[in-house]
């Protein structure tokens, strides 16, 4: 049996299976709205190939695409505070 992994959205403890990238992991806790960009829209996972910059977040303290971001254990990740894009 393997171990559940886990990692921190918003301070909420979320687990993943491995090899997922963080939003593939958020949504897969039915988490979709990652938070709002400088223009105030929702971002969300959209393309899953790092093109639309729709899924941006904080990963550890920096801003990063989700989609393209691999989540692992005790990964520390927030939605975007305004002026973080
Ligand atoms: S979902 Fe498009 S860049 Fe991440």
């Amino acid at each position: 049996m393997t171990a559940v992994r886990t990692f921190f959205w918003q301070g909420i403890e979320v687990p993943f299976r491995a090899g997922e990238s963080v939003a593939a992991a958020l949504s897969g806790a039915n988490i979709h709205g990652f938070g709002k960009d400088n223009a105030g829209s929702q971002t969300r996972y959209f393309c899953g190939i790092g093109a639309c910059q729709c899924c941006l977040v904080r990963v550890d303290g920096r801003t990063t695409e989700a989609c393209l971001e691999p989540v692992h254990a005790g990964m520390i990740v927030t939605a975007l505070e305004d002026g973080d894009a």
